[in-house]
């Protein structure tokens, strides 16, 4: 997608306000005083476009549109699939989902449909034409919005039906199929595919290979109803590049599979800052742009974020002054091309009315939000050079969904949590501690571009990727296998034969058993040679145990049974270094072994010198410049004298001190 500015707005619903055209009229002033370029349209508007079946009434919306290109705004216009009108509900049941009780849901809501529905997906491919015939070439229209935040699932019996096709094509017969499931457990044998429900609190939900092959069939069947949307915008002969809003750690759709159907990757973010500490939150954040941006490893778009309070969370906080500029910039650092807003104007009823906005009930410009927008948006004039530069990262975090799915229904060593992301957090914190980029990969991505890569807890080898690792060490890589790994296939069978599977030679040991620790039962772990100075190192949930073959002992359990065997190893294989942490430890181990490892491995490190706590650095890159982030998460002054700042500044001012939440952004020729 080729832009000329940063994308500067976010969501705007102007059929709540048709019926007072003044506050339209004042909205896009508004917006030109806060720089505002972009705004989406149309998540929401079904009932408007298509009041009655088959009456259409696009013609607001096109009156909209040619407004805001009047005023130099773009429109990203949205397919309406995320809501329906009340006549659709009441004339085709079959739209509405079923839950997995078998119960039909009423009208309501949003993302109450189901995505199998033939009656659905015909009303939604003449919406979606008439759509693309009107706007697919205006020139306001930069990019289409594939309906809102797809999710959930549907246990209808159309959706069954094609759950079973689905399983057929995957297994062709029913005897493979009981042989990937493993189905003689508890005679749950299958002597046809018609036979096969979804699973169900009311009935099955014991056999793991079925709950992940709904899962699988679920997000497949998402993804089928993306494309389903975006083919009719094509047949109707728009070209213009499709995204989809994805969300936070969603557990419902494989995104991997989703990038393959959109041309863009955009999500919507919404952490909780000052909730705590809020370099824990910018982190957290950090790692979910990172994932969205490794998805495609391009440029993505914040295609929603919150200027003030939430009207979902426990607690709707008000951001502090500077937390727009933060959290925007942060974005932008971690390589979106945009910062959009969720909303632009205020509801004034209904469910959203106290969410935060860039033009609140008040409706004035000195309201502190729309200041601090204002603020941002002025800035961002400057930063166009930043459009479509990438991040250069030769670190990689496998975060797996897949795997995920599969842990959470292992019933293994630990039912009461495994804590897979807290798992794959920890390095990542240890990496951009010391202002490292890091991708985050799913297994099924590539492995060639990277020198170190770490799989925390990598439990289901799928997507062949025993030997990917195998070839990716034996040819220099370093990587890091964490605990519980290897363990089961692709159709969540345990492998035979000792694990982690295939790879056991390339690690130099086995993983004999695995420990499930009580809540707030500790083991610790020390160091052979005295690697590093802040041991003994706390671990908590999960400890393996080993039984080394080739692989050199770097650290010892301190307490149980097993104390004094293996916890932590290296096993040098072909030109490369395969490391194996089998135990859940500590944050502070994370900080000195990914030290250890950066020591010895060629990393960018975006600037030089010690990063303070709370100071975020992450870089993009042109052909001829790095442009580095220097960001202050901590809500009070910090100092900057211990890093060695290279190039010009671009953005932002003092370099020795940053105040609360501010932002400098360096630019340095490269080569330098
Ligand atoms: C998002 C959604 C928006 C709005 C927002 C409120 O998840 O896409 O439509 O509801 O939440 O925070």
């Amino acid at each position: 997608m080729q832009l000329q500015r940063i994308l500067y707005g976010g969501d705007y619903n102007p059929e709540q306000w048709l019926h007072d055209p003044e506050i339209l009229a004042r909205d896009v002033e508004m917006f030109k005083e806060a720089s505002i370029n972009t705004v989406s349209i149309g998540m929401f508007s079904w009932s408007m476009l298509e009041p009655n079946e088959g009456e259409y009434n696009l013609d607001y919306l096109e009156e909209i549109i040619n407004r805001l290109h009047q005023n130099g705004i773009s429109t990203i216009l949205s397919t309406p699939s995320a809501a329906r009108p009340k006549w659709m509900s009441d004339c085709y049941s079959e739209v509405l989902r079923v839950n997995p009780f078998g119960h039909r849901y009423l009208f309501g809501g949003r993302h109450n449909h189901c995505y199998t529905s033939p009656v659905y997906r015909s009303k939604i491919r003449k919406i979606n034409t008439l759509l693309a015939e009107r706007f697919g070439k205006h020139p306001a229209v930069i990019l289409w919005h594939i309906s809102n935040e797809y999710g959930g699932e549907c246990y209808c019996p159309l959706c069954q039906d094609a759950f079973r096709i689905w399983l057929e094509k995957k297994y062709t017969t029913i005897d493979s199929l009981n042989q990937a499931w493993m189905t003689t457990f508890w005679s749950h044998t299958y002597n046809e595919f018609s036979q096969i429900e979804a699973p169900s609190p009311l009935g099955e939900s014991m056999v793991h290979g079925l709950n992940l092959d709904w899962k699988r069939f679920i997000s497949d069947q998402t993804v089928d109803f993306a494309a389903w949307e975006i083919q009719a915008l094509r047949d109707a002969g728009s070209m213009l590049p499709t995204t989809t809003n994805m969300m936070y750690h969603f557990p419902g759709i494989d995104y991997d599979d989703m990038a393959n159907v959109i041309d863009v990757i955009s999500w919507d973010t919404y952490p909780l800052w000052h909730k705590m500490d809020d370099i824990e939150i910018s982190m957290d954040c950090g790692f979910q742009h990172d994932y969205f941006r490794s998805l495609k490893h391009q440029p993505f778009l914040l295609m929603e974020s919150c200027p003030g309070p939430t009207n979902w969370q426990g607690i709707s906080k008000l951001k502090r002054p500077g937390m727009i500029e933060a959290m925007g910039l942060h974005a932008i650092a971690h390589g979106s091309d945009s910062i959009l807003y969720f909303q632009m104007r205020q509801s004034r009823g209904s469910s959203e009315k106290f969410h935060g906005a860039v033009i609140e009930h008040y409706g004035k410009k000195d309201a502190r939000m729309y200041r601090e927008v204002a603020d941002l948006g002025k800035d961002l004039v400057e930063l166009s050079e930043l459009i479509g530069t990438t991040t250069d990262a030769s670190v990689a975090i496998i975060y797996d969904l897949q795997n995920r799915w599969a842990l959470e229904d292992s019933q293994g060593p630990r039912n009461d949590g495994l804590f897979y992301r807290e798992n794959v957090l920890k390095p990542y914190r240890a990496f951009k501690k010391l202002g490292v980029n890091v991708d985050i990969i799913s297994s099924a991505q590539s492995l060639d571009s990277y020198q170190i890569i770490i799989a925390p807890m990598l439990y289901m080898f799928r997507a062949d990727i025993e030997s990917r690792i195998r070839s990716f060490i034996h040819n220099g890589g370093t990587f890091v296998l964490g605990t519980f790994s290897g363990i089961v296939n692709e159709t969540d069978l345990c492998h035979l034969g000792g694990t982690p599977h295939e790879l056991m030679d390339v690690f130099g040991l086995r993983r004999t058993e695995t420990d499930g620790l009580y809540e707030g039962e500790k083991n610790w772990i020390t160091s052979c040679e005295e690697l590093f100075v802040n041991e003994p190192y706390e671990v908590r949930h999960l400890c393996d145990l080993l039984s080394t073959s080739t692989a050199q002992t770097l650290y010892i359990y301190k307490s149980e049974f097993y104390s004094n065997t293996a916890a932590v190893t290296l096993n040098q294989y072909g030109d490369g270094k395969a490391y194996y942490i089998g135990c859940d430890v500590e944050q502070r181990f994370y900080d000195d072994f990914v030290s250890h490892l950066i020591a010895r491995t060629v990393v960018n490190s975006a600037i030089q010198g010690i990063i303070p706590y709370g100071i975020e650095v992450n870089s993009r890159s042109s052909d001829s410049y790095t442009y580095t982030f220097i960001q202050n998460f901590n809500n009070h002054d910090t100092s900057l004298k211990q890093i060695n700042l290279k190039g010009e500044l671009m953005y932002g001012t003092n370099l020795d001190t940053l105040a609360a939440y501010q932002t400098i952004i360096m630019k340095t020729k490269k080569n330098l």
